[in-house]
């Protein structure tokens, strides 16, 4: 007998994404994250598009696609709370602590994040981490402080670049400049978060500690594995 053919990264996003659904509560709004694994889930999400209210979106690029799958997409001033929050990750640690912003959408993803009372996280399993550090560092920020916060970075050990589109610094939804930090040990991921969210000029760093996962859906080659935080 032939072993079975692993599943590839992307069949392991179409599980998770999937799965998610179990977590979408009927008659409510539901929040949306940003990236590949999140546009499995809103592919997903189409099925139950006439049972939920609607969404709210953390990226022009979710929106897009939410409403070119007819699910309304609603401000997130409109509403107060959510009862969920669904996005993936770059890095996931075994507290549930996540790196995000890959996707260069981690302000708005944190603001979704804090209006939810849970935060379902899918991933594949090359997102599972011992400890965070080794994605590099993604940081909004204001353009006129990049040089100076990537000079506070280096005093800590950290290689701060800008990151590029085309060639020019990438611009966010919300019109500020990124940073990839490399090297940096991320001990202590609720202090580190604090602690950088202090610095003048920076928006938002991707250490997400306190808005952490409630629950990790990780597609794994035997299924997908529920972990709870
Ligand atoms: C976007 C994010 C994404 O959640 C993160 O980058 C994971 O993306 P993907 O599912 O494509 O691996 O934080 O800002």
């Amino acid at each position: 007998m032939t072993a079975p053919t692993p599943l590839t990264q992307d069949e392991l996003k179409t599980l998770v994404g999937q799965a998610a659904l179990q977590y979408v509560v009927p008659g409510e709004i539901v929040g949306v994250g940003t990236g590949s694994t999140v546009n499995k889930f809103i592919e997903a999400l189409a099925s139950m598009k006439n049972e939920i209210k609607g969404a709210v979106s953390s990226s022009v690029a979710s929106t897009e696609r939410l409403q070119a799958l007819g699910i309304p997409v609603f401000d997130a001033n409109e509403v107060e709370s959510l009862a969920v929050y669904i996005d993936g990750a770059d890095e996931i640690d075994g507290n549930g602590y996540m790196v995000k912003g890959g996707g260069a959408a981690l302000t708005r993803e944190k603001i979704v994040a804090a209006l939810a009372q849970r935060f379902v996280c899918i991933a594949d399993e090359s997102k599972l981490v011992p400890a965070l550090g080794a994605f590099p560092l993604p940081v909004e920020v204001i353009p006129m402080a990049a040089r100076h916060i990537a000079r506070r970075f280096k005093a800590m050990g950290g290689d701060a670049t800008i990151r590029l589109k085309d060639g020019q610094p990438l611009v966010t939804d919300n019109g500020q400049h990124i940073l990839d930090v490399r090297g940096l040990q991320v001990t202590d991921p609720l202090a580190f978060e604090s602690a950088i969210n202090q610095w003048p000029g920076v928006v938002t760093v991707g250490v997400f500690a306190h808005q952490k996962a409630s629950v990790c859906l990780l597609g794994t080659a035997t299924g997908v594995k529920t972990i709870a935080y």
